[in-house]
């Protein structure tokens, strides 16, 4: 049985095209400006090659990147800098499995197809670096690509599952709990559609 550990994606990195996932994921564009928050703080776990979090340096959000793969990192600075934007994008390694969460306070606290064991703990240990009034938003698979790693992966859960596992309490609000279809393109230039997750639970200025 696969491992995803540090190791695994390490060894994934070293051999992925620089190139892939430096664009963002399609539900990230399209669900943050729905959120009505104004350039700010954002936090990404397991930002990969930065397609998100640069896509938000380029619209003026300050962003910190975090992921277990150091070539990762090492691959979104170089592209930050590339693109001018260094001063708004540090990416540091961390295993958020075991680092702590920065404090924040972030405006918004994001991951696309964010792995880890026993992730709902990291997401709630993400969620307590939210200000009020800013947003946690998940993007996961919500279906079972064709090129996937284990394509007999159970069921996903549903954005209203995710979001419940989540445990987060009553300061929190879902605001965007919904299941997109996509065309994709997998390994190869093999296409399929598929379906995105998108959870955006938003933390509640104290009454
Ligand atoms: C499927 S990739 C998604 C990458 C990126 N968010 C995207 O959408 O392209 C999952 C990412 O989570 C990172 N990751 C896995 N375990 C982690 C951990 N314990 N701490 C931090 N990042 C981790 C991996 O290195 C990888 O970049």
């Amino acid at each position: 049985m696969t491992v995803y550990d540090a190791d695994f994606w390490e060894r994934h990195y070293g051999t992925l095209d620089p190139t892939w996932g430096t664009a963002p994921n399609p539900a990230v564009s399209a669900t943050v400006p729905r959120l009505r928050l104004p350039a700010g703080r954002a936090l990404e776990l397991g930002a990969g090659h930065g397609g998100d979090a640069l896509w938000l340096a380029g619209r003026g959000w300050s962003v910190t990147a975090l992921d277990v793969a150091q070539t990762a990192v090492d691959r979104v600075a170089h592209r930050a800098a590339a693109l001018g934007l260094a001063d708004r994008v540090r990416a540091a390694r961390r295993d958020l499995t075991v680092d702590p969460v920065p404090p924040g306070p972030f405006d918004l606290v994001l991951g696309s197809f964010f792995y880890v064991p026993a992730r709902e703990t990291v997401w709630r240990r993400a969620a307590d670096a939210v200000a009020p009034g800013g947003v946690l938003l998940i993007v996961d698979h919500g279906s079972v690509a064709p090129w996937a790693w284990d394509p007999s992966a159970h069921r996903p859960p549903t954005p209203e599952e995710l979001a419940e596992s989540l445990e987060l309490g009553p300061q929190w609000l879902p605001e965007i709990l919904e299941s997109p279809k996509r065309d994709a393109t997998g390994p190869g230039g093999r296409r399929a559609e598929v379906v995105d997750t998108i959870v955006a639970m938003r933390r509640q200025h104290q009454g």
